[in-house]
């Protein structure tokens, strides 16, 4: 595909200005400027950037936001021969699941076959924000809210701190919200149990600025451009500010 063609399918500009572009020196083809006019690629190989940022295909990829409800693994197969969340997915072309949630907890999970996006919301260096609704038994206290917020200590280690609200208590469980920007494993299961609460049901109910919204469960939607924008932005800031 001509360079200029494969530009403007990618939502850069228009076929003409996608030529001012390449001649002005802005565009990258495997990381070697290409300038002049009429050069071929292959667009399924090749790797092209503006400005350092990489362009690709929009119609090559897809992103999914699913509900994962409980009982499910986030992994292709699992060895226990336990339900997959690609059991509730259907897609022609192979998906990856972008981070985890254990079996037991429920909620938002993005799947993907752009492995630089799946990098992206990953990436401890973003610090993608993860907001949990965390349904614990008994009232909790003021003072054990105070203690994750200010990092539970673990094994003599300082866990991060996180945000916790009050969402409400119901005569037997306790309802948080619990925002964390980091991913450790079993993080918001770690903190409860270092406070020796129980956790009754765990569901992620947003990253980033993305909101599970009113997504059944099991179910899966196509991410609209603004949320899949969202995260590609973070990408195309820290390019710029190195
Ligand atoms: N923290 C946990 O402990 N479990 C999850 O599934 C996600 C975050």
């Amino acid at each position: 595909m001509r360079l200029n063609k494969f530009l403007s399918a990618c939502g850069v500009a228009s076929r003409r200005k996608c030529d001012e572009i390449i001649s002005s020196g802005r565009v990258t083809v495997g990381g070697v400027v290409v300038s002049e006019l009429g050069v071929e690629i292959n667009e399924k190989k090749d790797v092209v950037a503006v400005d350092g940022v990489r362009v690709k295909l929009p119609q090559e990829f897809v992103y999914l936001k699913l509900n994962k409800p409980k009982g499910y693994v986030c992994s292709a197969k699992d060895e226990k021969g336990r339900k997959t969340i690609f059991d509730l997915v259907q897609s022609d072309v192979r998906l990856v699941n972008v981070g985890r949630l254990d079996y037991a907890t429920e909620g938002l999970i993005f799947l993907t076959n752009d492995g630089d996006f799946a990098n992206l919301v990953t990436h401890p260096r973003f610090h993608f924000e993860k907001e949990y609704h965390v349904t614990v038994e008994g009232e909790m206290k003021e003072s054990e809210l105070a203690v994750l917020r200010n990092g539970v200590v673990e094994n003599g280690v300082r866990m991060p701190k996180a945000k916790v609200n009050f969402l409400g208590y119901d005569g037997k469980n306790t309802k948080l919200a619990v925002v964390i920007d980091e991913g450790q494993n079993h993080q918001v299961r770690r903190m409860f149990d270092c406070i020796g609460r129980t956790i009754v049901l765990l569901k992620r109910v947003r990253i980033g600025g993305v909101v599970l919204g009113g997504l059944s469960r099991g179910k899966t939607r196509p991410m609209t451009a603004d949320e899949i924008a969202y995260f590609l932005q973070h990408r195309k800031n820290q390019t710029n500010e190195e």
